[in-house]
């Protein structure tokens, strides 16, 4: 039962049309998101190259343009002016006589220390993995290797270099790939690392061409279920909490370095996900934190989220000081059913972007993740609830004519002490699918349940039970950010302490909304639902 409904405003600013008819495309494509970048068409996994340069986000992206599913890698190409809208280019990089191209980064040369520079103006440069499909077949270890190329058209067409491979796999390593290349201002050199099947190995050059290994990290931290891959590496400034809440940390303090790591498989729901590891650098060697090595004993995983699908994801170089920010986007996906995902004309989306930030939490320090702020410019009509408690059930829709294809939801819940209730926020369609997501007070506990959320017969991998994230958190009011896009859920959780994303596949589109408590009450104390727009 509901108790003490007073919606005190609502707000429905009709800015176009909004109904279902306008935002189906010409094409049959039930499961194409609205405001997450997906390839136009056929095969996308990793994001790669992303850099920010003259007033464009670029992402390049695993592309094979002759199907659906996984084949000879390519790079995708699109820019955006804020990573929401999106402008689709021409491939950028295809297969050459060394082999696919496979995941990796790009860095504007700002000094041209590669001399591929032109007219004063610094180059873009690329750097990648060679994996030469013959040579894996003929079952050699030496078939991954590092490479670059270089732009100097604002990353329009793509030159190799004349002498790749830059790093040559000597000491044949199966898996030898995905390199992630920074500038170290304090060691005034280029910094590459790149994954090594248990471990990651870090490399410096003074010019982007010529490489010589620095050090290794991870053998012993390793969550060992599975295979690195994708790695990142960044100095982040630590915060102190700024969310208000329980925690009495120090204001802002100091750096550390973050090194973002991708597993698979071994992630905390199954399949591929990312972890991360906090510690500081030298210019030469990674030391983990000593009380970070604390939170990661065993093979135990500290990860950037909890949900099934964000994986390899990586964040964008280059991004100006003047901005500040640490922005990440993911592949939408996990390789426990990437490839048989029900969709037609194209697999696969990225998540949305993301601004990370470095905080000292309850649990230690931690990575929290908060969707961009030009997202909002896709809000277009809001319905805010006032606090009330809640007991059983309170629909939203149809009450309110709100599409949740595309939808975003602010929550703030309190739970009596001792509570075993749990909130959800459940979509539902006319089949009797359905999709919930919330917090469990009994387990201390956000969930995610695809259970019976549409078609799931097309891996017996993607909805084995709900997916499950501890809350670190102990204040008492518990914040969700949630996004939903037509097939997908995002949860930012308490300032985005915890984040999870979960892609679903409703056999009809989901129509209706609701608030649920089960198992005794719930304060919500306030909730807004903003209809989004398409961003496509
Ligand atoms: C991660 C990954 C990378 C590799 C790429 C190949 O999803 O396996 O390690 O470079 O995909 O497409």
């Amino acid at each position: 039962m509901v108790k003490n409904i007073t919606f005190f405003f609502y707000l429905l600013l009709l800015l176009g049309c909004h109904t279902t008819q306008n935002r189906s495309t010409k094409t049959h494509e039930p499961h194409r998101p609205l405001f997450h970048f997906t390839p136009p068409k056929m095969w996308m996994n990793d994001p790669n190259g992303m850099v920010y340069f003259e007033g464009e986000y670029h992402l390049f992206y695993q592309h094979y343009p002759d199907s659906t599913v996984w084949g000879p890698m390519h790079w995708g190409h699109a820019v955006s002016s804020d990573m929401v809208h999106w402008e689709h280019l021409p491939i950028a990089l295809y297969p050459d006589s060394l082999g696919m191209i496979f995941s990796g980064s790009a860095v504007v040369d700002w000094k041209n220390t590669s001399g591929f520079g032109k007219n004063g103006k610094p180059p873009l440069v690329a750097i990648f993995t060679h994996h030469l499909m013959e040579g894996e077949k003929a079952g050699r270890s030496d078939f991954q290797y590092q490479s670059i190329a270089y732009s100097n058209d604002k990353g329009r067409t793509w030159t190799k270099y004349a002498g790749n491979p830059v790093v040559p796999n000597t000491q044949k390593i199966r898996d030898f790939r995905d390199p992630k290349v920074i500038w170290h201002e304090a060691s005034k050199q280029w910094v590459m690392v790149f994954a090594a099947q248990d471990h990651v190995k870090f490399w410096s050059s003074p010019d982007l061409k010529n490489w010589k290994h620095l050090s290794d990290f991870g053998k012993e931290w390793g969550a060992r279920r599975g295979v690195w891959e994708c790695p990142d590496f960044f100095p982040m400034a630590v915060e102190g909490d700024k969310s208000g809440g329980d925690l009495k940390s120090p204001p802002d303090s100091g750096t550390k370095w973050v090194l973002l790591l991708s597993l698979n498989p071994g992630a905390a729901n199954g399949g591929s996900g990312t972890q991360y590891f906090v510690g500081d650098f030298d210019g030469k060697t990674f030391t983990l934190d000593p009380d970070f090595a604390g939170s990661v004993q065993n093979g135990k995983g500290i990860w950037l989220d909890w949900g099934r699908d964000n994986y390899a994801g990586v964040t964008w170089s280059d991004v100006p000081k003047s901005d500040g920010r640490r922005l990440f986007m993911g592949w939408m996906s996990n390789w426990d059913y990437a490839t048989t995902v029900p969709t037609q004309a194209w697999r696969s989306a990225m998540t949305l972007p993301r601004s990370l930030a470095l905080r000292e939490t309850n649990a230690g320090l931690r990575l929290v993740s908060q969707p961009v702020k030009e997202l909002e410019t896709l809000r277009k009509g809001v319905v805010v609830f006032s606090s009330q408690s809640l007991d059983g059930p309170l629909y939203v829709s149809p009450k309110y004519d709100l599409d949740p294809a595309g939808l975003e939801v602010l929550l703030e819940l309190e739970f009596p002490d001792n509570a075993a209730s749990s909130f959800a926020v459940v979509l539902t369609n006319a089949d009797g699918e359905e999709y919930r997501v919330g917090f469990d007070a009994g387990s201390n506990e956000f969930f995610s349940d695809r259970t019976r959320s549409g078609d799931l017969r097309f891996s017996d991998k993607f909805a084995l039970k709900r997916h499950v994230a501890p809350r670190p958190r102990k204040d008492k009011t518990l914040k969700m950010h949630l996004f939903f896009d037509v097939a997908s859920c995002e949860l930012f959780a308490d300032g985005g302490e915890t984040a999870m994303t979960d892609i679903i596949f409703p056999t009809k589109k989901f129509s209706r909304i609701r608030f649920e408590s089960v198992n005794g009450a719930v304060n919500m104390k306030s909730a807004m639902l903003y209809e989004l727009k398409s961003a496509r």
